[in-house]
């Protein structure tokens, strides 16, 4: 199987009404690296990955997952697919019904079936919630939570998974953290990649993320991908739209009316 990319997208176009968002994206994500999509907000970079577990379907197109072809299976037959890739959601999706332990737990939960060794899983929560830098938070309710604090709550719950995860897709894996936190939810990342030959698909804004992480970057514009690289290679490109947001300049269309 090893031959095959882990995550493969072949020509995978995706409109919603009038609204064309993919057209026709062609993807290939090596395994045990850690690919970084970029992109300015609305490009279709949180929909890139929902297509990856299913969440959404192509309109025209393939997506594989370990040379598998996954858009065209059932809810059921995603379920195994699912087992083996985490997703940390842009809006983190956690349960306010539950504690901070609870949520961090509920994967791991889910997929045992009820043969569950409790002292192991307590033990791995709160490995995880330290590594996140939330020791002591677990038996709080995320609604109590600051923004950052629910980012890191759904950040170890995509870890918490003994053995780790082969994938973890990362939507926005920094939004909302100060610069230190930043640092070790990289960190983090090289970690779950170097030690347990995660792969990571990482879509972010945040450059110094990108490039902390990143051994390959993408960046989506307009329903393609417009750069494919390293940083250095980014910040070298050509195309003046690659250039501006990696440097974080406007568009000269989005600030025309301004002074
Ligand atoms: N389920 C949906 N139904 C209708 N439109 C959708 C749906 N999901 C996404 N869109 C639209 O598709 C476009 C791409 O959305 P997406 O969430 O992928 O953006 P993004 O690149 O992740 O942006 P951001 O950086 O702001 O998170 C947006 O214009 C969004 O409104
Ligand atoms: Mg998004």
């Amino acid at each position: 199987m090893d031959d095959h990319p882990i995550i493969e997208f072949r020509q995978v176009s995706k409109r919603f009404g009038q609204q064309r968002v993919l057209e026709g994206i062609d993807l290939s994500v090596e395994r045990g690296r850690t690919t970084v999509i970029i992109g300015r907000s609305g490009t279709g970079k949180s929909v890139t990955l929902k297509h990856i577990v299913g969440l959404l379907r192509p309109d025209e197109g393939e997506v594989y997952f370990e040379g598998q072809r996954v858009d065209t299976l059932s809810e059921r037959e995603l379920r195994p697919i699912r087992r083996q890739i985490s997703f940390v959601f842009q809006l983190n999706a956690l349960f306010d019904s539950m504690s901070v332990a609870e949520n961090v737990a509920f994967p791991t939960v889910q997929h045992a079936r009820g043969r569950l060794d409790r002292r192991k899983l307590d033990k791995l929560v709160q490995d995880c919630l330290e590594l996140v830098g939330l020791s002591g938070f677990g038996e709080k309710r995320p609604a109590d939570l600051s923004g950052g604090e629910k980012k890191r709550v759904a950040l170890a719950r995509a870890i918490a998974i003994d053995p780790p995860p082969k994938v973890i897709l990362y939507d926005e894996p920094t939004a909302g953290l100060d610069p230190q936190r930043s640092d070790v939810i990289n960190r983090l990342i090289r970690n779950l990649q170097n030690e347990f030959n995660v792969t990571g698909l990482v879509v972010t804004h945040d450059m110094k993320s990108a490039e902390a992480v990143g051994d390959r970057i993408l960046m989506l514009w307009n329903g393609r991908f417009i750069a494919d690289g390293t940083v250095a290679e980014l910040r070298a490109a050509r195309d003046d739209h690659v250039r501006r947001f990696v440097e974080g300049v406007a568009e000269p269309e989005d600030v025309r009316n301004l002074t």
